[in-house]
């Protein structure tokens, strides 16, 4: 089927290359005329495992091309995917000024009927306003063209996009139009031969399920991390309590693991913007506002940690921090818990040494050259003469270091773990201080 889709991000990309990818004929368009560029050429603008070679595969095949060109894009696909940013505004309500300009563009070209995806996460209601814009375009040029607008949330995740993609754990389309339902069907074919994965309903419906599914993970995070803070100070172990509830199988284990809070650009954004949907149609979401209170405590954490073992006083002091992406497997700082501690750091006159196996660049391109940072080539290296090691990100590469190395490196032989990769128990008998989320010992007693 020929495909368009409107931004080359995680989700558009991933996805032109993974439609592309069984075969479908995928043109991208995207205002960043670089990206572009670069994309022709090969250079992937993002770190995803498996993309490189996917996106090789199918633009060396001729099934998946590149331009900034709107018009060829329009006219190109049946079906139009808008999958661009929906960054917090002011209030922090999604904000939708890049997905109308998409539905603009599209009605401004059209000149056949075309079926417009909702890829984007956006508010309910939201597929209204992409119509009723898409109409008004229409209406201007004096065209009578038909066009469905459907929501198809994407719940791919950053790190595992790819595989996502390929085999996704359900399919949402939000259509009441048999017609474009088959369409729909037709495009996702290859990836719904194992079991049925569809979930048809109606776009409103569509719409909220993904904010509903984001919310519902940020929570259990949020809830974890509540559970942790109350360990910590009731000398309790939270990775026993974690052990002892996920085994529950109403409960599980996914997505219980306490740490040094959410980032990424997708839960703090989407729980912000429910929190003001609810608030727009006179609902007070208590739950909801609470998630995100707690996760901004959550990232400051780290920091209130060192802050209390260095007795108040952090001028001066170099820490190495391990991992600056907001999650492992992908060079993603947006949102990073990273970043709220190398903040604070910086602001309380400590420098930071940090090593990420992917992130460097985008650390590059987002601070700068600063005199508090020093981006290091590897783990060992952020090491050197550091006062204290900080754990952000639960990379592979750091779940078993050399603690030899560690603690000969360091300044000052004490971890901060914000993932709990380390066992306290291990780390005390290597004579290295180690403080976790909610392992049962609060900083400021052996400060
Ligand atoms: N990143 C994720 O893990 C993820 C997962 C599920 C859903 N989402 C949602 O998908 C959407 C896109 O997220 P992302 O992370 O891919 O964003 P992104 O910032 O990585 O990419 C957005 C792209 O859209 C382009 N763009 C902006 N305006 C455009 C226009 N008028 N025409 C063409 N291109 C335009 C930008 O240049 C950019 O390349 C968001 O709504 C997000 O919430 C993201």
């Amino acid at each position: 089927m020929k495909v368009t889709v409107f931004g080359i991000g995680y989700v558009g990309l991933v996805q032109a290359a993974v439609l592309a990818g069984v075969g479908h004929d995928v043109v991208c368009v995207d205002i960043d005329a670089e990206r572009v560029e670069n994309l022709k050429k090969g250079i992937i603008p993002i770190y995803e495992p498996g993309l490189s070679a996917l996106v090789k595969e199918s633009a060396d095949a001729g099934r998946l091309q590149f331009t900034t060109d709107a018009e060829l894009g329009v006219k190109h696909g049946r079906i139009q995917f808008i999958a661009v940013g929906t960054p917090p505004d002011e209030d922090g309500s999604a904000d939708l000024q890049y997905v109308l300009a998409v539905a603009k563009t599209i009605a401004t070209y059209m000149v056949a009927p075309k079926i417009i995806v909702d890829k984007s996460t956006v508010p309910v209601g939201t597929a209204d306003k992409v119509s009723d814009c898409v109409s008004a375009v229409l209406k201007e040029r004096g065209f009578d063209l038909g066009f469905d607008v459907v929501s198809n949330p994407e719940f791919l995740k950053e790190g595992a996009a790819v595989a996502d993609c390929q085999r996704p754990d359900r399919i949402v389309i939000g259509t009441d139009s048999p017609a474009v339902e088959s369409k729909m069907r037709e495009l996702y074919a290859p990836f719904n031969r194992n079991h049925e994965k569809l979930i048809v309903m109606d776009v409103r419906s569509a719409e909220l399920t993904k904010y509903a599914a984001n919310c519902m993970l940020a929570t259990k995070i949020s809830f974890m991390n509540e559970m942790a803070n109350l360990a910590e100070k009731l000398g309790a172990d939270i990775e026993k309590v974690r052990q002892g509830i996920g085994s529950d199988p109403r409960i599980g284990y996914h997505f219980i693991y306490p740490g040094c809070g959410y980032g990424g650009s997708c839960f703090p954004k989407d729980v912000q913007a429910l929190v003001r949907t609810a608030e727009k149609v006179g609902y007070v979401p208590e739950l909801l506002k609470s998630v995100e209170a707690v996760n901004s405590r959550q990232k400051e954490k780290l920091f209130t940690h060192i802050q209390a073992y260095f007795g108040g006083d952090l001028h001066g002091k170099k820490i190495a921090l391990w991992g600056l992406s907001f999650k492992p497997n992908t060079d993603d700082m947006r949102d990073a818990s990273s970043r709220v501690l190398m903040d604070s750091l910086w602001a309380a006159g400590a420098m930071v040494q940090a090593y990420d196996p992917e992130a460097m660049n985008e650390a590059q391109r987002i601070y700068g050259a600063r005199s508090d940072l020093s981006l290091m080539g590897t783990k060992e290296s952020a090491l050197n003469a550091a006062d204290a090691l900080v754990v952000c990100t639960e990379w592979n590469a750091f779940k078993a270091p050399d603690f030899d190395l560690v603690k000969e490196r360091l300044s000052h032989a004490v971890i901060f773990d914000g993932r709990n990769l380390y066992d306290p128990a291990m780390l005390e008998q290597q004579g290295i201080a180690y403080y976790g989320i909610g392992r049962g010992r609060s900083v400021l007693s052996f400060s």
